[in-house]
């Protein structure tokens, strides 16, 4: 399968190299603003066509598929011009900046017969499927905090005067969307819909939350969710039931989980030694979607994602976040 990407900063850099480990994939094209740096950028990957305009790159026969790691808020209409050409497209998280939004692409992916996916990569790691899988040795849960909390070098332009696109309301940034959809997707993922959701956003001057609270309700249980990208956290987050708890040091990895049980005083079980790079892991799940129509696995993801965005866009609005367009 051949794969286009957009957008040339690291993480895409990141997922050319899980393209280079995975089976049946190949770098064909790339797109950047500036021809200059679109040129370099292939070079630099081996790709054999480079691209500034992204209508031509979308009607392009050069790809199959393309990665989209671009800033949120353009996400929509760049997924639209490739899935409108017949291409797959794998879009960064957070996928879209609304239900509106998610819903028109994925209306426009079935009338193209093409696949849309949320690059969501701890979703597709071992060690979550492990999680996810044993959670009932933790019996009856009844307390969960899960975070993604890390000091953004970002946040020091905006310190500075400028206006980065992640804390930006122009490019749909702030915390809860860029790194609080990690353990949002988690929990949705392991508990489903929530019955409530309430945000307490730490505001920044540029409009968006440079941190937060979310509290999602359950029936016997909350769920906890710190994220910030203006200080840093040492904290594992956890999932604690009656019989015992999971701790997980990094919800964007799952790099190390483990459980143990009261009843035992000890440690019960642990995860799985990953690879480096997480992206991999999703990229070849994706392959495997395409390849072999395991519409299921699709299904599901996708409504993940919907429920995701459900939840950030309420909690956004309900804390008079609201982004370029929206008001
Ligand atoms: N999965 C993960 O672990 C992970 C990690 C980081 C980021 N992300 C996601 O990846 C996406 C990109 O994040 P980022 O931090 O890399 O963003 P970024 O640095 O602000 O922008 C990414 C790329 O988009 C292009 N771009 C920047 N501003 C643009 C504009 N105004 N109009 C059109 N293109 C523009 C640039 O490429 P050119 O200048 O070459 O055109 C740039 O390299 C976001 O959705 C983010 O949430 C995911």
């Amino acid at each position: 399968m051949r794969i286009g990407t957009v957008g040339t900063s690291w993480i895409t850099e990141s997922f050319i190299d899980a393209i280079g480990e995975v089976a049946g994939v190949e770098l064909t094209a790339v797109h950047s603003r500036t021809s200059e740096k679109a040129e370099d950028f292939a070079r630099k990957h081996g790709a054999g066509h480079y691209f500034t305009a992204l209508q031509e790159m979308a009607k392009s026969s050069q790809m199959d598929c393309v990665y989209i790691a671009s800033p949120n808020s353009l996400h929509f209409e760049q997924a639209v011009a490739f899935l409108k050409n017949g291409k797959h497209v794998i879009c960064e998280k957070p996928m879209f900046a609304s239900l509106k939004e998610f819903e028109g692409a994925h209306r426009i992916a079935e009338e193209n017969g093409v696949y849309l996916f949320e690059a969501m990569r701890n979703l597709y790691t071992p060690n979550f499927q492990k999680v996810k899988g044993r959670l009932d040795d933790v019996g009856e849960v009844r307390n969960v905090l899960l975070h993604r909390m890390k000091y953004s070098s970002r946040y020091d332009e905006l310190l500075a005067g400028k206006e980065p696109a992640i804390f930006s309301r122009k490019f749909a940034g702030g915390a809860l969307v860029d790194l609080g959809v990690y353990p949002i997707a988690v929990a949705v993922a392991l508990f489903g819909k929530p019955l409530d959701v309430k945000y307490t956003p730490v505001m920044l001057s540029s409009g968006v939350d440079g941190s937060g609270t979310l509290v999602l309700s359950y029936q016997g249980y909350v769920c906890t969710i710190l994220c910030s990208k203006i200080s840093t956290s040492n904290l594992e987050s956890e999932i604690q039931g009656e019989a015992g708890t999971i701790s997980i040091d990094n919800i964007g990895s799952f790099s190390n989980v483990q459980c143990s049980l009261r009843a035992s005083k000890g440690q019960k079980w642990t995860g799985e030694s990953q690879r480096e790079n997480t992206m991999t892991y999703e990229l070849e799940s994706f392959v495997q979607i395409i390849l072999e129509g395991k519409t299921s696995t699709y299904e599901n993801m996708k409504a993940i994602s919907r429920e995701v965005l459900a939840i950030t866009e309420a909690a956004r609005k309900q804390s008079g976040i609201y982004f370029e367009g929206e008001d």
